[in-house]
């Protein structure tokens, strides 16, 4: 198989999520560029949409006008967050600090997923919560007068981190959030670059009281978890090489790049610059041959939802790889660890279910047969990258899926390969 071209794949999905919600809460008009179209962006549209922000279609470039702190209104029906965690957890904290109640309710998948998490930090800050069953949607928030926080969230979620950030934000009083390991901070660069005092310090962020957030003026550069895709596509083609522009090099965001480098791939970083508080720039790849791999521990942040694409690289390349202390995979929008393990065996590979991660025994031999992602966007792709890798012939159920993140996927993966 030979790759060539340039990709510049869709904007970065967290960051899309933040400027939503940062033009939403901003004083005056808020200017977007290249957001990521997809589902779960639009659910974080909608969800603001509903809460009476002013938020258009969503386009190439478009203007928010902001409706301040506090701004946002009692809505009239459930909030839906769709499949996204994201939308749920940032909105949250939100939505606890204006004074108005509010029902998020999602799709099966995400309704499955943990939310006391962010609960606890919300309720000890001083907003109501309650859940009509167990842990998961769909929840109920009564948003309160907010008391300032110093919470340390024994884990490391950017997710909870921004959740608490936004809740002091909105409610104007400090906040300080402590992590076991320094979770992805795009919610801290957008924030200083609107005007806020936000200091980081290793695994802690404190955010001192706000009035006011200043507009943005934002461009999302490229998303890496999308441009991971082509990352591996390249680094396993026999021939030829790609260029994958305008993507965001956030160090937060880099695990996978570091951890296909200390395999052996050939990643190359071109033109690195600055633009709206993040690194961005443009990556070459070229084919090798990759070692075995163990990983774990403090990598696993940085790198926690390319794990499903890195397990089938082990097994496109025929080598054995190790995941552990990514316990974190078995809440995301599928269990990870079982539907990745589950799907190899379904093409031939040789692979293990762990705790708290995998192990793929890969063997370089044609794969083929069929993949169910469990309407899992990011597993469609992983497994969508192995096929051509393998040589095989494997066909992903329900290819629509990567809409959740990715809607031109297949259309760019089909360009890259000539
Ligand atoms: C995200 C944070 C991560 C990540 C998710 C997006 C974000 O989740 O896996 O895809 O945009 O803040 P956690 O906060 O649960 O680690």
């Amino acid at each position: 198989m030979k790759v060539a071209g340039t990709v510049r794949v869709p904007g970065d999905k967290s960051i899309s999520h933040r400027a939503l919600i940062l033009a939403a809460l901003a004083a005056g008009e808020s200017r977007i560029r290249g957001i990521l179209e997809s589902e779960d962006v639009r659910s974080s549209a909608g969800v603001l949409r509903s809460l009476g922000a002013k938020i258009p279609e969503l386009s190439s470039e478009f203007a928010v006008t902001g409706s301040g702190l506090r701004g946002l209104t009692q809505p009239r029906g459930a909030l839906d967050c769709g499949n996204s965690g994201t939308t749920t957890r940032l909105m949250a904290g939100v939505v606890a600090a204006h004074p108005l109640s509010a029902r998020f309710v999602g799709d099966e998948s995400l309704s499955r997923r943990p939310m006391k998490r962010v609960a606890e930090p919300l309720t000890h800050m001083g907003a109501k919560f309650d859940f009509e069953r167990g842990d998961g949607l769909p929840m109920t928030i009564h948003g309160m007068d907010l008391r300032s926080v110093d919470w340390d969230t024994k884990a490391s979620s950017a997710q909870v981190k921004s959740a608490i950030l936004l809740a002091g934000l909105v409610a104007g009083v400090e906040v300080r959030v402590t992590e076991k390991s320094r979770s992805r901070d795009h919610t801290e660069r957008m924030l200083r670059s609107a005007g806020a005092d936000v200091e980081a310090d290793g695994n802690q962020v404190c955010l001192r009281p706000a009035r006011a957030l200043h507009p943005l003026d934002i461009s999302v550069p490229g998303d890496p978890s999308s441009a991971a895709f082509f990352v591996a596509l390249a680094t396993l083609a026999g021939k030829g090489e790609l260029l994958l522009t305008d993507v965001c090099l956030n160090p937060t965001r880099n695990g996978f790049i570091d951890v296909m480098t200390r395999m052996g791939a050939s990643i190359e970083v071109l033109n690195q610059s600055e633009s709206g508080g993040e690194v961005v720039g443009s990556l070459r790849i070229k084919p090798s041959i990759l070692e075995d791999a163990v990983v774990s521990g403090n990598d696993i942040g940085s790198i926690i939802d390319e794990l499903p694409l890195l397990a089938c690289v082990a097994a496109g390349a025929g080598i054995e790889l190790e995941i552990t202390g990514a316990e974190e995979l078995r809440v995301k929008e599928s269990d990870r660890i079982a539907v990745v393990v589950q799907n190899l065996r379904a093409v031939g590979v040789d692979a293990e279910e762990l705790p708290d991660g995998l192990r793929v025994h890969g063997a370089r031999r044609r794969l083929s047969g069929t993949i169910d992602p469990r309407a899992d966007h990011r597993i469609a792709m992983a497994f969508g990258i192995l096929s051509p890798i393998s040589g095989g012939d494997i066909t992903v159920l329900h290819p629509e899926c990567v809409a959740v993140s990715y809607p031109t996927f297949w259309k760019d993966l089909g360009a890259a390969i000539v």
